[in-house]
């Protein structure tokens, strides 16, 4: 069958402003976005830019808009866009755009950074490993599917209207770590998140949670957030009128 599909243009080298490029093409029902683009640019027009990589939703570097939805190209199918006539392709919003569907995402794993993103443990390590009930993992079961698609932080209005909101895939980062039984470090990312930068800032719009194509509930993970610094607060407050 054949099908339209409007494409967001731009290469800084030449354009003032982006624009929509039509192409059309004969696909098979079964064809990823991904595969479409592909086509495209291998047959059509070989000056198309956008990211990928493993084409299996693992890597993330494919997430776009299609269709007015930030989805990731290898894991849309043809045939689940059949009710509309023109498949229509934008690089994420809110992001620089470098060429074509290609953003820049430095800024974004920068944030992501900001939070520590990393196992702390100064203990030294038993025989064999770190133990974890199943109880225990299951806190981070979501947060660890993350793969920093940046499809959340794009769709996040929040985000959209102040840049200095760590945005939700960096906040979902905090939260694998500080709700993960094993990691010291809580009380230091605490202090970092419980800043106007953090998760009070979340206005519990759920755009995170449409978009993620792991299904993870983003917005959950930042409502745990904010509850656990409260508690912090408050048992800090305990400390002190205890210790006179
Ligand atoms: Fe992508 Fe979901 Fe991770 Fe956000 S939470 S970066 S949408 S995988
Ligand atoms: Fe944004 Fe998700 Fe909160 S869309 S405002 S981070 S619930
Ligand atoms: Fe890796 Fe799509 S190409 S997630």
């Amino acid at each position: 069958m054949e099908r339209r599909f409007r494409i967001l243009r731009f290469n800084p080298l030449y354009d003032v402003k982006p624009h929509y490029q039509e192409y059309r093409i004969k696909v098979q029902p079964l064809w990823s976005v991904l595969d479409c683009l592909n086509e495209i640019k291998w047959k059509l027009d070989g000056s198309l830019s956008y990211r990928r990589s493993c084409t299996h939703g693992v890597c993330g570097s494919d997430a776009m808009m299609i269709n007015g939805r930030n989805r990731l190209a290898c894991q849309t199918l043809v045939r689940d866009l059949k009710y509309t006539r023109v498949i229509r392709i934008e690089p994420l919003k809110s992001f620089p755009v470098i060429k074509d569907l290609y953003v820049d995402t430095e800024e974004f794993f920068e944030r992501n950074l900001a939070v520590k993103p990393w196992f702390v443990n100064q203990t030294p390590p038993p025989e064999r490993e770190r133990l974890q009930s199943p109880k225990e993992r299951q806190k981070i079961d979501g947060p660890t599917k993350c793969i920093l698609c940046a499809s959340c932080t794009s769709s996040c209005p929040t985000f959209w209207f102040d840049k200095a909101y760590l945005g939700p895939a960096a906040l979902l980062k905090a939260h694998r770590f500080i709700f993960d039984s094993r990691d010291e470090a809580q009380a230091e990312r605490l202090a970092i998140l419980n800043d106007r930068t953090g998760p009070y800032k979340c206005h519990t719009i759920f755009n995170c949670v449409e978009t993620c194509p792991k299904e993870i509930n983003v917005t959950g993970a930042i409502s745990d957030l904010k509850k656990k610094i409260l508690w912090s607060k408050i048992r800090r407050k305990e400390k002190k009128t205890e210790g006179g």
